[in-house]
């Protein structure tokens, strides 16, 4: 909660920050990395700060933060920390790096709207900075102590024991303990960070969904190849990393799972929709739901460019036809026949016939205006929006747009 000074203040300059938020994540990034450039090379994104993605989707966040607590005071913040805290967790955040990253922030937006910035201004905004703070180290606190490590303790070495190729551009990786004790437990749909030491020395980490059941000695994810446009485009940098040098018996730096994108046991039913490489947290939900030989009612969609593409194709369908209650719905933009099976459909995803239970619970994964066109068939079909969840396979942007 803001103390009854602050209130109005981030009211009256809610207007004129929000507007400048991209400027101001934009010089608070220039300035940590120019005090701290090792934090660039081997903790964020690169990749994320050259697009431009990552400074939208903390400005996206503050900016939903800060209407929050002015807005809808009494309101719980989760839904907006959640997916940061878990996504921090699994990179090993720790509490005393926050000092360094508020001041960065606070300099960024003197730095971007100057004189407006009075004291006054200053103290209320420092004041929205470690409430956002607070409520995320909390939160990260529980979940390190919910997995039982240290703060920040969370990288593991793994060995691949298996690498097969699941789509044209895909391969999956099975990991195993080094110390040959069980992987731990997490929740289908968590995701795992990946640490790869790229040609120029520097550390980089990804995030991959786990795509088999949990209750497994191993993990597995599955990996597709970011290819760039050539010549204006780099390559991506882990995933071609992944697919060029990962091999069977390599040792890899894996974090703990996270992520809050989970699927709770139940008889609810579900509708589990996916596109592209998004399909990995369903198979591990689909995996899942088989080994506990559920019965629930489960209509999963799944869209991709053409069935050479569509990664664990026919697991998939094997997967849902373990299900006595679960029906698969396909779309390919292109060759859709080349899958040879009967729901197999040419174009985008359409859900207009569709029949999902209005109680159903929805999962999507994919890029974002797959989801977005989901969610609004969804919701038209009389699903509740709380009971639409999804995954970006990148910085959120969902909140920033
Ligand atoms: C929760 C979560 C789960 C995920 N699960 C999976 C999964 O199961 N499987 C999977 O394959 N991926 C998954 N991802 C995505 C994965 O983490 C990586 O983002 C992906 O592998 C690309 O990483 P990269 O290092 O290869 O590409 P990056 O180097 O990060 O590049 C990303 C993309 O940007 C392009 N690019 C590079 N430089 C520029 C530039 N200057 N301008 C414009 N574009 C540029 C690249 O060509 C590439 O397509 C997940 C992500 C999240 C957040
Ligand atoms: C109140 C303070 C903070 C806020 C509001 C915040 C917000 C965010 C948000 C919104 C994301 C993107 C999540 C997603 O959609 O994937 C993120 C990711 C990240 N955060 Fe924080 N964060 C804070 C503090 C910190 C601190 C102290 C660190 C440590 C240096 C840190 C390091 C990172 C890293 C490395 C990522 C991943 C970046 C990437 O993959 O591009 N954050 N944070």
């Amino acid at each position: 909660m803001l103390s009854e000074q602050s209130v109005p203040v981030v009211e009256a300059t809610l207007p004129a920050v929000g507007a400048s938020l991209n400027t101001i994540t934009e010089a608070f990034y220039r300035r940590l990395f120019e005090e701290r450039p090792e934090l660039l090379r081997d903790l964020f994104n690169r990749t994320n700060q050259a697009t431009g993605t990552q400074r939208q989707a903390l400005a996206g966040a503050v900016a939903a933060f800060a209407t929050l607590l002015v807005e809808r005071p009494a309101e719980r913040p989760d839904a907006i920390l959640s997916r940061i805290a878990h996504k921090h967790v699994s990179l090993g955040i720790t509490a005393d790096q926050y000092p360094l990253v508020g001041r960065h922030l606070m300099g960024a937006v003197g730095e971007v709207l100057g004189e407006a910035v009075t004291p006054e201004v200053a103290a209320a905004w420092e004041e929205v900075y470690w409430l956002m703070a607070n409520a995320l180290i909390a939160a990260e606190a529980r979940l390190y102590a919910g997995a039982g490590v240290a703060e920040g303790d969370v990288w593991r070495p793994m060995e691949v024991t298996a690498r097969t190729r699941e789509a044209d551009d895909a391969v999956s990786l099975v990991l195993r303990r080094t110390d040959g004790l069980p992987t731990r437990p997490f929740l289908p749909g968590q995701y795992v960070g990946v640490r790869v030491q790229l040609p120029d020395g520097a550390r980089q980490i990804r995030q991959y969904s786990l795509s088999a059941a949990p209750d497994r000695k191993t993990w597995r994810i599955t990996v597709k190849r970011e290819t760039g446009a050539e010549g204006a485009v780099p390559d991506g940098e882990v995933s071609t990393w992944l697919h060029d040098n990962a091999r069977v018996g390599d040792v890899l730096d894996v974090s703990l799972p996270a992520g809050d994108l989970a699927l709770p046991d139940g008889d609810s039913p579900l509708v589990l929709a996916s596109a592209g490489i998004g399909i990995t947290p369903v198979l591990g939900m689909l995996d899942h739901l088989a080994r506990t030989s559920s019965r629930r009612p489960v209509t999963v969609i799944h869209a991709a460019r053409s069935p050479r593409h569509h990664a664990h194709r026919e697991e998939q369908a094997e997967l849902v036809g373990r299900l006595p209650g679960a029906e698969l719905h396909l779309w390919y933009e292109q060759d859709a026949h080349e899958a040879a099976h009967p729901a197999a459909r040419t174009g985008r995803a359409d859900l207009a016939h569709l029949t999902p239970d209005p109680a159903s619970t929805a999962y999507l994964c994919g890029p974002l205006p797959f989801m977005r066109a989901v969610r609004g068939q969804l919701l038209a079909k009389g699903l509740h929006p709380s009971a639409v969840h999804y995954e970006v396979f990148g910085p959120d942007l969902w909140q920033s747009r």
